[in-house]
């Protein structure tokens, strides 16, 4: 029956393979659709870890079909990388679906992440630097260069050609790079044409038609909420729809298929690259959530900032998205805290707000205004019902769902890949 939506509530990282996983078994088909190979996530599956950042994780479990949607950026060499690195370790990788029109990243959008980037100087966004942005911006431009185009020499020729020449301007005379030719990206890209053709399908009317048919389908964002084009902290954000509404553009399946929409909030915040994060810590506490909570970038190995829960920012990914469920993560992470402060409002420049600013620069000045929840001391790792939990930490999670207005359906409580606590069921 259902089609589900997975989403992060925070600024990415919060750790979706938790959701993913409960999933597992039920699924029938895991969709990405937004983003590209900005997005990590590291998968361990038995006595083997993966590091995936293009791949949909469900290329991992038997049985799922993998789907790239429409509304992805997709880098073939990472693509084919990615492939042939899990192909050597004996995983089917035959399912995989590729839109016909998901757009491709070519070389000059990774150049010119790179130097526009360095170019904003203190005002940079802190991109991965992998080319997402300038390939969104070739799609809204109207001269991207999609999947479907490459198995067309002559349309192919034509628009690499409409698209470099503006940007050959741009690289030689605004930031002083090299010109590139038409026939060193039509190269590149048709090397992969061969591979590349048994995958491309029309993915929007096979979900439908798997959805038709009682499968399941679990739609997986890339990035969050807080790194939403449109709903995040512009322009510290990422070029794509982060939020559920992008699983139904992103993936040719009408809005009305998506019956449950799951948050994923860790108990904590981080965030990586440049904006506003009001219950950022900059002292001892932040080291401590980035240490014990492994806070690292998958994609860039980036350390990443670190604070308090903000139940502002969850109360509002909870109604741009409208989470059904929330799976709350890293719980253990907080463990031997004494006090643990919660971000229930924001301070800006004397005026109390209970929702997000709708001015930027108001989200700039905000200061947290905290609650203090005690905390517990006990190794919460090993509980697998909300009972096992210390009284302090239920009282930390209902405290959390009644300002995030969602219902916690599951807790991570420890790295291990069974180390959760289900409250509710996530595809009944
Ligand atoms: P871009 O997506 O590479 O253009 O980067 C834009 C912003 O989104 C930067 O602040 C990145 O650090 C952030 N970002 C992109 N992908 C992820 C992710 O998977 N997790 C967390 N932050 C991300």
């Amino acid at each position: 029956m259902p089609g589900i939506v997975i989403v992060g509530a925070q600024w990415g990282d919060e750790g979706k393979g938790k959701a993913t996983d409960l999933l597992g078994g039920r699924t029938d088909y895991v969709v990405k659709f937004n983003g590209g190979n900005n997005a990590g996530h590291t998968v361990v599956v038995g006595n083997q870890k993966y590091a995936l950042h293009l791949l949909p994780s469900g290329i991992l479990t038997p049985g799922v079909t993998p789907v790239i949607g429409n509304g992805v950026v997709i880098d073939l060499e990472v693509l084919f990388h990615e492939l042939e690195a899990l192909a050597a370790r004996d995983v089917d990788v035959s399912k995989l679906r590729v839109s016909a029109n998901a757009h491709i990243i070519t070389d000059y959008h990774r150049t010119l992440d790179k130097v526009t980037e360095r170019f904003l100087g203190k005002r940079s966004i802190g991109t991965t630097g992998r080319g997402i942005g300038p390939a969104y911006a070739d799609k809204i431009n109207r001269i991207g260069i999609r999947v479907q185009d490459l198995f067309d020499e002559s349309i192919l020729r034509q628009k690499i050609e409409g698209a470099l020449d503006a940007k050959n301007h741009m690289l030689t005379k605004v930031y002083n790079r090299r010109a590139v030719t038409c026939d060193e990206i039509f190269d590149d890209l048709t090397s992969y044409v061969e591979r590349l053709r048994p995958m491309v399908a029309d993915t929007g009317l096979e979900l439908s038609q798997a959805l038709d048919a009682g499968k399941t389908v679990v739609f997986e964002a890339g990035q969050a909420t807080m790194l939403d084009i449109d709903h995040g902290t512009y322009p510290f954000v990422t070029s794509s729809t982060a939020t559920a509404a992008g699983a139904a553009s992103g993936s040719g399946v009408a809005p009305s298929r998506l019956d449950r929409v799951i948050g994923i909030v860790k108990a904590y915040t981080t965030r990586v690259g440049a904006g506003p994060f009001p219950t950022e810590l900059f002292d001892e506490w932040g080291e401590l959530l980035r240490s014990n909570g492994f806070e690292f970038g998958t994609t860039t190995g980036r350390p990443r900032r670190c604070g308090w829960n903000d139940t502002v920012l969850t109360r509002y990914a909870s109604r741009i998205n409208g989470l059904t469920d929330i799976v709350l993560t890293k719980l253990d992470v907080l463990t031997g805290i004494e006090s643990i402060p919660v971000c229930v409002a924001y301070d800006v420049d004397g005026e109390r707000f209970d929702e997000l600013p709708v001015s930027q620069s108001d989200f700039h000045h905000a200061k947290p205004i905290y609650e203090e929840l005690p905390g517990w001391s006990e190794d919460i790792s090993g509980a697998r019902s909300f009972e096992d939990l210390p009284a302090n930490a239920q009282a930390y999670v209902r405290f959390l769902e009644e300002r995030s207005g969602s219902r916690i359906s599951a807790i991570g409580v420890g790295a291990d890949r069974d180390a959760i606590i289900q409250v509710h069921d996530l595809i009944d």
